[in-house]
């Protein structure tokens, strides 16, 4: 039997060009090895943690759904699903959470951040114990409990491998410590998953080179659907460095080392070809090149999308014939956890 790998991204805005180079692109290179039995989903359960209202949540469903396939997700090859109609899950997570520690969830990176993301960032380091307390209490109990639900999803098809940026790497060692308590305490039944970082696993916000790109920014992103335009105006106001050497430095010249690994990844040219290329050269020329390399880049993309648009009813029965398949594997799974626990 292959390997199970498996991944999923929230539908929670249109996607960049981070979540394709540390994630997307990825699924779609790993499906092509034939090496895995592979599953990709839509993680519209994670996305409700950011209380959307519901017009926009379907609307980003199946605009994702039409990334997946445009990307290259090939329903034939890959269990393509709704998170949110695998029902058993939910069985799952519960289980799950009644084996981890509330400390665990409250140190999670990516919680501190969610719920601390309508501060300045000035306030967030100087918050006291009691306002962080305050702030925490008030936030929904699913930001909190989100990396159970992420665990559920990995476990539930007793998965090996996660392709994720590397924003998700704290979220796959909760999922890891999670598999050695309950085989620990129940027996052998979930593997510990890997997870599969890409190049480019975390690419930063063309605004601010100290931040990751990142949905919930849209200021700094570069978005798949983007225009050819659209690229060239993000590009020529993206942020640069001081002095005008095109050399990779990610310290102390963050900003061209992050437009440099955007070329790198979509023209398949090695950092030292880039600044060979471009030794006497300025931010200038480099630039004009590099919106160059991302529209030749993002065309073929965006072409299958524009075809795929026509085609709703074929993309719902895409997902549901991927959903009846994914929740065959996952009620057997939770058979065995059942039995394992003594739900006689
Ligand atoms: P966002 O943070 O933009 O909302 P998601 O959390 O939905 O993105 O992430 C979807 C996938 O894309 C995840 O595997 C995540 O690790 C990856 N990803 C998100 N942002 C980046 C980035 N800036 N660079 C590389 N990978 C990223
Ligand atoms: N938390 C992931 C993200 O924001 C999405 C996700 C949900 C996921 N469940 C998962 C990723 C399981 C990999 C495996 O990107």
């Amino acid at each position: 039997m292959k390997p199970i790998l498996i991944s999923g991204i929230q539908p929670s805005g249109k996607l960049h060009i981070g979540n394709y180079l540390g994630a997307l692109k990825n699924f779609v290179d790993l499906q092509n090895t034939g090496r895995y039995q592979c599953y990709f989903f839509i993680a519209d359960l994670h996305a409700l943690t950011e209380n959307p209202e519901a017009k926009d949540l379907s609307v980003n469903i199946i605009n994702l759904a039409m990334d997946f396939l445009a990307a290259g997700l090939d329903p034939k090859k890959s269990i393509i699903f709704q998170q949110s109609k695998i029902q058993s899950l939910q069985e799952l997570k519960w289980i799950l959470s009644t084996l981890t520690p509330v400390s665990e969830l409250m140190r999670m990176t990516a919680f501190k951040e969610k719920v601390l993301q309508p501060l300045k960032l000035s306030d967030r380091k100087k918050i006291t114990k009691e306002k962080l307390d305050e702030i925490i209490g008030k936030s929904n109990f699913g930001l909190a409990e989100y990396p159970v639900l992420m665990a559920a999803d990995i476990l539930i098809y007793k998965t090996e491998f996660v392709p994720v940026g590397e924003d998700q790497l704290q979220h796959l060692e909760f999922a890891r410590m999670l598999v050695r308590k309950f085989n620990g305490k129940f027996g052998e039944t979930f593997i510990e998953p890997k997870p599969l970082l890409t190049e480019v696993p975390r690419l930063m916000s063309l605004d601010n080179p100290n931040k990751k790109m990142s949905k919930s920014l849209p200021a700094g992103c570069l978005f798949l659907d983007d225009s050819p335009e659209i690229i060239r105006g993000k590009i020529k106001k993206a942020v640069t460095d001081s002095g005008r050497e095109i050399k990779y430095d990610s310290k102390n010249k963050p900003a061209i080392s992050n437009l440099m690994k955007i070329y790198q990844a979509m023209a398949g040219q090695s950092i030292k070809s880039i600044e060979k290329k471009y030794k006497d050269k300025s931010y200038g020329d480099f630039k004009k090149d590099l919106t160059e390399v991302i529209v030749a880049y993002l065309s073929p993309f965006q072409k299958t999308k524009k075809r795929l648009k026509a085609q709703p009813q074929k993309i719902m029965k895409i997902l549901e014939t991927g959903a009846a398949k994914a929740r065959i594997v996952a009620q057997v799974t939770m058979e065995e956890v059942k039995k394992k626990i003594g739900l006689i």
